[in-house]
């Protein structure tokens, strides 16, 4: 997908895109530093848009893992679908909230890690609570749920919902991006 194409998608659905170009690979690098990839067999990655992190998480994991991905907007959808030809990826067009049962079709009940681009800071009070609470009840213990942010507005309420955060920074991208991880 062009730029423009990207751009337009951004103009039409402002509030659910959150990001006017794609991640940057400076910030892809920044989300997966702290993933424990050799623990990893069941991965989600929710908002993976036209997929700017999706090949660098598919290089770091395991031959035998999966990734789930999980994008509501149907162009976003219908570009990954044509990009990401790994067996190891399952593309769901679907939304973030309701990711319990989206696993559950998928006979699955639980994942090692969360790899969230939701642009939670434009996203009202209820529903960004609701993919944090849903998130981290399908993490095992021990679990890792990764977001970026523009700005540090859900720091708080992030690390209401694990109880720990670690954050990170790059300006290597645009806009310049805040990484949190968390540990359930
Ligand atoms: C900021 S963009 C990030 C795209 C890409 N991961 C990147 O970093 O370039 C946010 C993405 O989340 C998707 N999105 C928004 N709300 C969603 C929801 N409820 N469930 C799944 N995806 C959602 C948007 O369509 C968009 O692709």
């Amino acid at each position: 997908m062009s730029t423009k194409q990207y751009i337009q998608q951004f103009l039409k659905k402002q509030n659910k895109v959150g990001s006017i170009v794609p991640s940057s690979r400076f910030l892809a690098k920044k989300m997966l530093q702290n993933i424990p990839f050799d623990k990893v067999n069941v991965m989600v990655e929710l908002g993976p848009g036209t997929g700017a992190f999706t090949p660098f998480l598919l290089d770091r994991m395991k031959p035998d893992a999966v990734l789930i991905l999980i994008e509501l907007n149907d162009t976003f959808y219908r570009e990954l679908v044509h990009k990401i030809k790994d067996p190891r990826a399952i593309i769901v067009h679907g939304s973030a909230t309701d990711l319990p049962e989206l696993l559950q079709s998928l006979n699955l009940e639980k994942v090692d890690c969360i790899l969230s681009s939701l642009p939670l800071a434009i996203f009202s009070h209820e529903l960004s609570n609701r993919i944090l609470q849903a998130s981290k009840a399908v993490l095992h213990q021990g679990g890792h749920f990764v977001q970026f942010q523009y700005s540090l507005q859900s720091r708080k309420k992030i690390f209401r919902q694990f109880g720990n955060l670690k954050l990170s920074f790059t300006p290597l991208n645009f806009p310049p991006a805040f990484v949190y991880t968390c540990t359930k």
